[in-house]
């Protein structure tokens, strides 16, 4: 069967403005939040993701109804009339357990299925169940099965062994309709959780301290509906940025605050890339040649991100000098080394460190995505390089980047989308 493929053509320097887009991960668990909501929401900013569209049906499939049009997405939840999550769509979409927590604080009640391994190593729930068990939720399995059920969810104090986003979100979420108050201690900081808090308060929720260790969340009786517009992507911000470094050009990403970014935008400083900030504009200017970064290392926010880190690579990988990037929160990550050394790229892995020795520039070849991010530095590394890629895989990249060949072609690539 044919499948989408992109034709890549190297050696350009990018330059130009991007605004960027609406940020995937606040878009999905805000569109599961807003099922706590008695009348309508409408989200503005919305990226027009297959991820999103997986979200829509999911909330189709519950009895509400999700209007994706223009970058909006018009939640009504008055029909809502089941609480099982489909199992196509737990398997399509690993972040569909994101709406464990809304569905209980809405139903009291859930149905979901295992999300299945994938590309980024096993993508275990037990977290998630831990913390809903806590808050009073009784589960059971039946085959693949995951039964959800509790007699009203009660606040609970809860401590993540480790700052899990997913996890501090349906946490937040299940507990904003609760009994009483939860407090959640070792709580993910990055800036989408704030994001989604800010959406909740909006809708009359009472959370304090979200973008903090501790967020303490009051239950409330009801929530009524808002209009908000989501935040930006910061880590399409990053790819925009590391294809303009890898191609030795020059670049604008507007839309994004800066703050959310401030890991990345230091590891790019020390590649050698000049970069000016003014209010929500970054602007990069790539050194030439880049500079390795001696060691850069994923961490929960305000650390270097875990979905910069295949990016980044893609712009070391023709640093002068030896980087070592170590992937601290996913079990494997580097599904992209071995399409980055078909390129030509010299990258030694042991456990979950890569050590990138830079060459002077990598070749096209033809190469398969296997993951989201990984897929987005291929494309990266190919727009630096010299001569011809073929990308296969495309439908990994467009879970998570709306117009991705239209963004390269606007800043100068030669990028266009095939069927293969
Ligand atoms: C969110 O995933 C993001 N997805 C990911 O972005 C991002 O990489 C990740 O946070 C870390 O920042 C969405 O927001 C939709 P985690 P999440 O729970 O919530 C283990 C992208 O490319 N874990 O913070 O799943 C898990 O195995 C995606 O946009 C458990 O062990 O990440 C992994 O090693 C990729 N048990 C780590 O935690 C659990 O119950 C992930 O941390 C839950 C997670």
């Amino acid at each position: 069967m044919a499948e989408q493929t992109l034709k890549i053509t190297g050696g350009q320097p990018l330059h130009g403005e991007v605004c960027v887009q609406g940020a995937k991960n606040s878009a999905l668990p805000m569109m599961a939040a807003a099922m706590l909501c008695k009348d309508a929401c409408v989200l503005h900013n919305v990226p027009q993701l297959t991820d999103v569209w997986a979200a829509s049906r999911i909330l189709n499939s519950l009895g509400c109804s999700c209007v994706l049009r223009d970058g909006q997405a018009e939640i009504r939840t008055d029909g809502i009339h089941s609480f099982e999550i489909p199992d196509e769509d737990m398997r399509r979409m690993r972040s569909s357990i994101m709406f464990l927590g809304p569905i209980l604080g809405r139903m009291g009640a859930c149905t979901l299925t295992m999300p299945g391994g994938c590309e980024l190593g096993p993508r275990p729930i037990d977290l998630h169940l831990d913390a809903m068990r806590k808050m009073g939720v009784h589960i059971s399995e039946q085959g693949s099965r995951i039964l959800c059920r509790a007699e009203g969810l009660h606040g609970a104090r809860i401590t993540l062994p480790f700052p899990s986003v997913g996890v501090s979100e349906n946490v937040m979420m299940a507990a904003v309709l609760a009994k009483g108050e939860t407090v959640l201690t070792n709580a993910a900081r990055e800036p989408e959780i704030v994001d989604i808090a800010n959406f909740l308060n909006q809708c009359g929720a009472q959370i304090h301290g979200a973008g903090e260790s501790t967020i303490c969340i009051q239950g409330v009786k009801g929530l009524h509906g808002t209009s908000y517009t989501v935040m930006a992507d910061r880590i399409a911000a990053i790819t925009w940025m590391c294809a303009a470094a890898a191609t030795g050009g020059r670049i604008t990403v507007s839309g994004v605050n800066p703050a959310d970014l401030e890991a990345a935008l230091a590891a790019m400083e020390s590649a050698g890339c000049q970069l000016g900030i003014s209010g929500n504009r970054i602007y990069l200017d790539a050194g030439r040649p880049l500079r390795a970064v001696r060691y850069l290392r994923t961490m929960p926010h305000p650390g270097f991100p875990t979905d910069g880190q295949a990016i980044m690579m893609a712009v070391l990988a023709c640093a002068e000098g030896t980087s070592v990037i170590e992937e601290t929160i996913f079990e494997s990550r580097f599904m992209h080394v071995g399409e980055l050394l078909r390129m030509g790229a010299r990258i030694r892995i042991s456990g979950h460190t890569a050590v990138v020795h830079g060459v002077s520039h990598l070749h096209g070849a033809e190469l398969s995505a296997m993951d989201l991010r990984g897929g987005a530095a291929l494309a990266v590394a190919a727009v630096g390089a010299q001569g011809e890629t073929l990308l296969h895989g495309l439908h990994h990249i467009d879970r998570g980047y709306e117009n991705f060949a239209e963004t390269f072609n606007s800043l100068g690539g030669k990028v266009q989308r095939i069927l293969f």
